[in-house]
């Protein structure tokens, strides 16, 4: 298996993640580096937060986005109108493109669905020119990410399912501190840096947050899409109760951390 992430809907991503990855977008190119004239891949590209946001940031030659689900693919290239950037469905596993094709290969959220996490870094890396940059972020869903938590930790005490997805989604690839680094430095990247960069997720009611995941949008969708419909009451009123924590339903705040590394090709 090349993916474990579940979409269905590129609207539904958006309200789901699309928003919030556009806010960290800006901070993980920061953090990348990125100058005039330089090709940049990106890898999982999704509705494309960081394929567009790279355009602000310098006058690049060209940027790729690719990625392996064909409704992303889709997507991207709808709102695509920039003859600079080129969207393709592609696996980051096996990137169909010639070695030292691009200055740099960035993945904004994707490594840790990529079960062969080592590989994807590997490809990302033989992508990239001599003295290229390789740069990934993956959200540090057990210690950086509260409102995930709350939602997970809520679900764990209604049934033993809930439980095996909280276990499953804390510990996804490179997600531990040192673990993308550690697989980076393995893949032969020099002078290797992990970082954390900080956004906000802000809601403005409880359905603002929970809409997509009960239409059935990524992990926690998915396993929701599975209860019967007595446990999914209970669910949704019992994450609905966590939200508001005691007070009327309106808008919350949750700042959410990712980790972010990067290093040179040699
Ligand atoms: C959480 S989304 C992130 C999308 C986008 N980078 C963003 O920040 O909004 C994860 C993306 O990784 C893509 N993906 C997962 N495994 C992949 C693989 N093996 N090759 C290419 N893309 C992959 C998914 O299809 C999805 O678009």
């Amino acid at each position: 298996m090349t993916s474990s992430f579940n979409v269905h809907d590129a609207a539904g991503y958006e309200q789901l993640m699309g928003r919030w990855s556009k806010r960290l977008a800006p901070l993980f190119i920061d953090f990348a580096g990125v100058a005039d004239n330089e090709r940049i891949l990106d890898v999982g590209c999704g509705n494309g937060s960081l394929t567009f946001a790279l355009t602000g940031k310098a006058n690049l030659s060209a940027i790729v986005g690719i990625d392996y689900a064909p409704v992303f693919v889709a997507e991207a290239m709808r709102r695509n109108g920039d003859p600079k950037i080129t969207i393709r469905q592609g696996d980051a596993c096996d990137l169909p493109f010639e070695d030292g094709a691009f200055d740099r290969s960035m993945a904004l959220l994707v490594l840790h669905f990529v079960p062969e996490t080592a590989k994807a870094v590997g490809e990302m890396r033989r992508v990239v020119r001599r003295g290229g940059v390789v740069a990934a972020a993956v959200w540090d869903h057990l210690g950086g990410m509260p409102g995930m938590r709350m939602m997970l930790d809520t679900l764990a005490t209604l049934g033993e399912g809930g439980r095996q997805l909280r276990n499953r989604y804390c510990f996804q690839p490179t997600m531990q501190p040192g673990e993308m680094k550690r697989t980076f430095v393995a893949q032969g990247l020099l002078g290797v840096t992990e970082s954390q960069l900080m956004i906000r997720m802000d809601y403005q009611s409880f359905d603002d947050l929970w809409a997509p995941i009960a239409a059935g949008e990524g992990p926690l969708g998915k396993f929701v899409a599975s209860l019967d419909a007595a446990e999914r009451a209970r669910a949704d009123a019992a994450v609905r109760d966590a939200y508001q924590a005691g007070r009327p339903d309106g808008p919350r705040s949750f700042a959410n951390v990712a980790w972010a590394c990067r290093g040179i090709v040699p």
